[in-house]
């Protein structure tokens, strides 16, 4: 464990007044999120992603409450002191705010999460403001917004029209205007996002939306070089684990085919004083 201080919404809206920039990635277990916290990452997100990072799933509609409470425990396990946020789940939050307010409340009671986030903008303000009248920190999510992604005509950037960026605008007021402690934008033009910036006060975060919001996120799939089936063009990987894996398990088998494995020093042998009784216990069974 990090000797960290933890983290709260104080200390990210601090580090924005200061113009110090937020690291924020994905994580959906404890290993990942040990590594991250001792990594210096300020903030994880348990995404919904998860369904495809982890359960192989084509998209993040099948993805469960149920799903998402066992992943954000073992993550808030592995990051103690890091700003931890849930990701609400398609249908855990659209039927109504009663509904909101519980499954977001689950997250904090269940998982000890520090935020949830949601999907959406004008449209889920009455949601936004039933989860704050619950005490729980929020952050909306505007742009592509994966959940949504066949209204939106597949995953495809956004405000990239003025008509877009616009409505964009309006969703990121609405969001702050609502209550909202903090934004996310996906795959948004950098200018669409700095001028989102320039109207919002409080910390507005991007994954594919350039270098000028006050922190980025990234999916940790895909930035270790994990996720083989798509990278999207915002990503840039740092590490290729699944070569390193592969390489790893294809010298197992090889070494177990081979006899190679287990070698003497991965054998537990009979005690010195034991050894030499071992004849008589042979004899015993012939
Ligand atoms: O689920 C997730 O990881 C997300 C990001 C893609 C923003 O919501």
């Amino acid at each position: 464990m990090s000797d960290k201080k933890k983290l709260s919404i104080h200390t990210i809206q601090k580090m924005k007044a200061n113009g110090e920039k937020i690291a924020w990635m994905t994580a959906y277990d404890y290993p990942t999120a040990e590594f991250a916290e001792a990594a210096g990452m300020e903030m994880l997100l348990v995404g919904d992603s998860l369904g495809m990072c982890v359960y192989g799933y084509k998209g993040t509609v099948p993805v469960t409450m149920d799903q998402c409470i066992v992943h954000c425990e073992a993550v808030r396990r592995g990051a103690p002191n890091t700003f931890v946020m849930g990701d609400m789940p398609f249908m855990s939050y659209q039927v109504s705010d009663e509904e909101a307010a519980r499954n977001a409340g689950r997250f904090l009671k269940e998982a000890d999460v520090d935020a949830i986030k949601l999907e959406g903008g004008q449209r889920v303000v009455s949601r936004i403001r039933a989860i704050l009248d619950a005490g729980i920190v929020v952050c909306g999510h505007i742009g592509l917004t994966p959940q949504s992604s066949g209204q939106l005509g597949g995953h495809k950037a956004q405000g990239r029209t003025i008509a877009s960026a616009r409505a964009l605008l309006e969703d990121a007021l609405a969001i702050e205007e609502a209550g909202a402690q903090m934004l996310l934008l996906e795959a948004v033009p950098p200018e669409v996002a700095a001028f989102v910036v320039e109207k919002l006060s409080i910390p507005v975060f991007g994954i594919g939306a350039g270098p000028h919001t006050d922190g980025q996120l990234i999916i940790v799939s895909d930035v270790i070089g994990q996720f083989q089936a798509f990278t999207p063009k915002f990503v840039k990987k740092y590490a290729n684990v699944a070569q390193v894996i592969t390489d790893a398990m294809k010298a197992y088998v090889s070494e177990v085919k081979g006899g190679v494995f287990p070698a003497d020093e991965h054998c537990y042998h009979m005690l010195k004083d034991e050894v030499g009784k071992f004849p008589e216990l042979k004899a015993d069974f012939e």
